[in-house]
């Protein structure tokens, strides 16, 4: 359930748009914000603040990767696989990362501190390769930063 502080974000935020379907996606992070995923209840909440049906708001929610579809750790490491990142060592980051961390991507960390995942392109292709931990992005990646950028986690 969401809190009535996010249903009333929602429906602020659709007050900016033309349509209530270009509320959509600001509203599904209203939704992740609160409870660190979207789950499919609050995608049904959603499409009923905004008098849609539910499944404008699912086929955004699964489409795109940046909306989770279950919990994540407390570090979200979101590794770019897409063409960029690819040529300039995306398998090797994501490797090194799974190796260091003891999961494999699309798991979550026993302690539930880290979940590892790869995502589509996140528009930074010139500092590939590249991840999103939460919301930062890291750039350039070496073994070396991922292992300062790791390390310092608490
Ligand atoms: S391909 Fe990785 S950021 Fe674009």
């Amino acid at each position: 359930m969401l809190s009535q502080a996010a249903i009333k974000k929602i429906e602020e935020v659709q007050k900016k748009y033309p349509t209530k379907r270009s509320a959509v996606l600001p509203s599904l992070f209203i939704a992740q914000e609160e409870q660190g995923w979207v789950t499919k209840e609050a995608m049904a909440e959603i499409a009923k603040v905004l008098a849609i049906p539910p499944t404008q708001v699912y086929e955004s929610a699964t489409f795109y990767t940046m909306y989770n579809k279950k919990p994540v750790g407390k570090y979200h490491v979101q590794v770019c696989a897409n063409l960029s990142c690819s040529l300039l060592g995306a398998e090797h980051v994501i490797n090194y990362i799974s190796k260091k961390l003891n999961i494999k991507t699309g798991e979550t960390s026993s302690d539930k501190k880290f979940t590892l995942s790869t995502v589509e392109c996140l528009g930074s292709c010139d500092t590939a390769p590249m991840l999103q931990l939460n919301d930062e992005y890291h750039e350039n990646l070496t073994e070396e930063k991922i292992d300062k950028l790791l390390d310092s986690l608490d």
